[in-house]
Parts: C-alpha cells; sequence; structure tokens
C-alpha cells in the first residue's frame, strides 16, 4: 500500500509565497504522473482561488464542502474532497468561516490533533502520493493543527528584509510543535520571489546559508508575473504557462520535495 506524505507550507510572515508554492508544487508533482490531495487552511481562499473562480469557491461555502465545516464537525475529510479540472489533483477548499476556527477548537479534546484525525482515514486509503497543506500567516492553535497533521514543514521566505524579520520565532514554534509531534521534519527554506539583479536577494540567500541546523532548497523561485497573471485565470503557473521561468522553477522544486521526502514515502 502507498505510504502519503503529508507536507505544511507555513510561515507566519504574511506574502511569503506560501499559496503560490503550495498550489504550483501540488500541480508539478500531479503532472508527474503523483496524486496529490491538496488542503486549503486559509480563510483567505487563496490555494481554493488558485484552482477555481470566485462563484464556484462561494459555492462550494454554500455547499458546506470545505475544510471548516468537516473541521468543526470532526468528521472524516474524505467526504470534502472536490477535483480540480487537473488530472491527479484533488482539493478540501476553504472558506471564510476559517476565521472563527480559534475559537471553535477551543474547547475540543486533544485540538491540536483534530485535522490529523480528520485526514487519518484518506491517509490509511494510499490513495494519495502527497497531501499538501496551505497555512494562514499565524502561528497560532490552528497552524499548530496544521503541523501536527504534517511529516514534514516547508517554509517559503521572501527574499526582502522584511521577509527574514521574525524567522527565528517562527522556527521557536517549529521546535515546541517537535516536542509534540517529534515525527515532523522541517524539510527547509525555499526562497521566494527573489530578483537576482538585486544585491539584497544574495546577501538573504548567504545570511539564510549560516543558519544552523536549516536546510537551503536549492530551487529558487523568482519574480515572474506569470504568476499573477496564472492566479487572475484561477490556475497555477505549471498550467497556465508550462514553458514560463516561474513553470520550471517551480518543477525543479517539485522534484526535489518529492526526493526529499523519500525517506518516507516508498515508490
Ligand atoms: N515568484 C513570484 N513572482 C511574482 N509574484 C509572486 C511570486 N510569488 C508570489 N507572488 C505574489 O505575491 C503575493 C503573495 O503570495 P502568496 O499569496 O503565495 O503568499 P502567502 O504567503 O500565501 O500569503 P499569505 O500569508 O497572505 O497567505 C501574491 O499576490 C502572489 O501573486
Ligand atoms: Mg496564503
Amino acid at each position: 500500500m502507498k505510504n502519503t506524505v503529508t507536507i505544511c507550507f507555513t510561515n507566519n510572515k504574511g506574502g511569503s509565497g506560501k499559496s503560490t508554492t503550495c498550489s504550483n508544487v501540488g500541480a508539478a508533482m500531479a503532472r508527474t504522473g503523483r496524486k496529490v490531495l491538496l488542503v486549503d487552511g486559509d480563510m483567505q481562499l487563496n490555494l481554493s482561488l488558485s484552482f477555481f473562480t470566485e462563484e464556484e469557491v462561494l459555492s462550494m461555502a454554500e455547499n458546506q464542502k470545505n475544510l471548516y465545516y468537516g473541521v468543526t464537525r470532526q468528521e472524516d475529510l474524505s467526504d470534502y474532497i472536490v477535483h480540480t479540472r487537473y488530472d491527479n489533483l484533488d482539493l478540501i477548499p476553504s472558506s471564510t468561516l476559517m476565521s472563527s476556527i480559534e475559537y471553535e477548537l477551543f474547547t475540543k479534546w486533544q485540538r491540536e490533533f483534530i485535522l490529523r484525525k480528520g485526514l487519518q482515514k484518506i491517509k490509511e486509503s494510499g490513495e494519495y502520493d502527497f497531501i499538501l497543506i496551505d497555512a494562514p500567516p499565524t502561528l497560532g492553535g490552528w497552524v499548530m493543527n496544521i503541523l501536527c497533521a504534517s511529516d514534514y514543514v516547508l517554509v517559503p521566505v521572501e527574499a526582502s528584509p522584511w521577509g527574514m524579520f521574525g524567522l527565528a520565532n517562527m522556527f521557536d514554534f517549529l521546535n515546541h510543535v517537535r516536542e509534540l509531534v517529534p515525527s515532523l521534519e522541517v524539510m527547509g527554506i525555499v526562497v521566494t520571489k527573489a530578483d537576482g539583479r538585486k544585491g539584497y536577494f544574495r546577501q538573504t540567500m548567504e545570511t539564510l546559508r549560516d543558519m544552523e541546523g536549516i536546510r537551503l532548497m536549492e530551487s529558487v523561485i523568482r519574480v515572474d508575473s506569470n504568476i499573477e497573471w496564472a492566479q487572475d485565470n484561477s490556475a497555477p503557473v505549471v498550467e497556465y504557462k508550462h514553458s514560463s521561468r516561474s513553470a520550471k522553477e517551480y518543477t525543479a522544486l517539485a522534484e526535489e520535495v518529492i526526493r526529499n521526502a523519500g525517506g518516507k514515502r516508498e515508490y
């Protein structure tokens, strides 16, 4: 039976490229024949909007077909999966109601593990090679849930002065979560929105390389306006414009992620 690997994309810094990276790594994996389930863990709905129009996402909210209902009802999340228009790529959409998820979880027994339990049957079924979870830009109990449901965490960092600020705090938080779930591994940092022409980019890379005990992914995602055009068309750039630079960079990143997840995954 297949061993499903769960990876979350986390950084409390907003706009660091979590949703863009999650959607494109997932889409690139799916193009190689891996079966992928994406989970939109953010009330901003950006991962859902990477595959569906606003009307479609709102209609899924009306039908109560989204993560908020699955988690608050503590149900098996298999019933909340929708197919995207791409082969091998499914999604559990989010809802704006996720804004109150911290409050909803507060009184629940073993509240850190509700998402993990909801995904358990899907993992056990072995239907998916990868489950990729997009986290919101926070570090509270809900992100704790996302981390506790994951085998690996990947941290997208924007190559900018403020992109680096607060990173140490986040790694402290990750270390606390690892006390609860020792099997959680930090796969590494992936630098996004890089502009190779700027000296600051080179300085960012040097600073990140010097961070002790943290792996820097080899793939770097550079600034590319095709990413925004793709998002405007409810598509990941690897599908919208497969020949673009960022599509190639995300394809390389997906291959690197698959290689790095090899320890927990048999092919
Ligand atoms: N490589 C890139 N080139 C150009 N624009 C990019 C690139 N990556 C991301 N963006 C843009 O930057 C913005 C933030 O990206 P994204 O939404 O992926 O970040 P995020 O970390 O998920 O944000 P949040 O913390 O709000 O969830 C988006 O408008 C996106 O279109
Ligand atoms: Mg996001």
